[in-house]
């Protein structure tokens, strides 16, 4: 069967990630897929030292990629929201699925986005956007459909977290542990959105909408971020048995959604007063199955490039349309079932 051929605008940490992780379990991931997902075009203005794409066509014009007839599935990791929404609105244009991890895309324009890809019968999916590589997303969307959801709370921002448990842990500065996470590529190209809670304010936008099928309103989110925090401030919420964690929150209410992204005061023993360093962790309130909680790695190359993947999975087990190719969800390798424990 002929293989999927995957695009990916930007090359930068994330995109040299999914390069990365595309071609080391490609593998495991056809036969999730159903059939191979060759990556054969890579749209980046440089070459990133991380990513060997010397057997694929690399284009410095990026558009050139969603130009290629021979993309099925456009992968936009440039982020920023002018280019990339151009970018993502021919790439639909010209039949492509999009997979992005660009929050700022989806929270801002993703309303005119899913209106273009309904009307064009293609895909636009964005795991990677909210929480890093916690498939939060398909968490809401598909483990819990059959729940009124309440409520949603948590650290969605990785950036915001590690700096405030360096602080709490290790009386850190700020602009240290800031400059720390940039290295790390846990920031955003403009870390003032990490800091100033604009970050956090397009997920919980997005997850919004995700629980309670209501339109993007980014432009309604209530936000505050971590800058105003001192080490003071920390270490005396340690002092009464509390710790500070920047959390995105979202709840039906009886007048509408509320939505709010700030700094608070959680109980030391609460599961969420304890996620450090970069992680994200989200809790989910919905009447059937009470309260779920989903954690893991909010940010960084593989970790996101992860959910990307996932979504590239998804859409070409979509495409393989021949019910007798179909994959079923639990596919085994033929060559492994002798290996497993009985
Ligand atoms: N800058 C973001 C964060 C990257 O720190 O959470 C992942 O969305």
């Amino acid at each position: 069967m002929k293989p999927v051929n995957v695009g990916i605008v930007g090359l930068g940490t994330v995109g040299s990630g999914t390069f990365n992780v595309l071609s080391r379990n490609a593998e495991d991931i056809a036969r999730r897929a159903g059939r191979a997902i060759t990556v054969t075009h890579v749209g980046a203005r440089r070459d990133n030292p991380n990513a060997d794409t010397s057997a694929v066509k690399v284009s410095r014009d990026v558009l050139q990629v969603v130009e290629d007839p021979e993309i099925d599935i456009v992968v936009e990791l440039i982020g920023g929201t002018t280019l990339a929404k151009e970018l993502v609105l021919k790439a639909i244009h010209n039949g492509k699925h999009i997979v992005t991890a660009n929050k700022a895309l989806i929270a801002e324009h993703g309303n005119e986005i899913f209106t273009a890809a309904q009307n064009k019968g293609v895909n636009v999916s964005f795991e990677a956007a909210v929480a890093g590589g916690i498939p939060i997303i398909k968490a809401i969307r598909e483990g819990l459909s059959a729940n009124r959801i309440d409520w949603v709370a948590g650290i969605i921002n990785g950036t915001g977290n590690f700096i405030m448990s360096e602080m709490a842990e290790k009386g850190r500065e700020f602009d240290d542990v800031l400059k720390e996470a940039q290295e790390l590529g846990y920031a955003e190209a403009d870390p003032t959105f990490d800091v100033e809670g604009i970050d956090a304010a397009h997920k919980l936008t997005i997850l919004a909408s995700i629980a309670f099928g209501i339109p993007l309103q980014f432009e309604k989110v209530y936000t505050e971020g971590i800058t105003k925090i001192t080490r003071e401030d920390v270490s005396f919420a340690h002092e009464l048995g509390y710790r500070i964690k920047h959390l995105g929150i979202t709840r039906q209410t009886d007048t509408g959604v509320e939505l709010r992204v700030h700094p608070t005061l959680v109980p030391a023993s609460q599961l969420l007063a304890n996620v450090d360093g970069v992680m994200n962790a989200v809790m989910v309130h919905s009447d059937a199955v009470g309260p779920t909680l989903y954690y893991g790695p909010g940010a960084g190359a593989e970790p996101t490039a992860s959910a990307v993947v996932a979504d590239v999975v998804d859409v070409a087990r979509a495409l393989t349309t021949d019910p007798k190719n179909r994959v079923p969800h639990l596919a085994f390798r033929a060559d492994s079932l002798s290996d497993l424990p009985i």
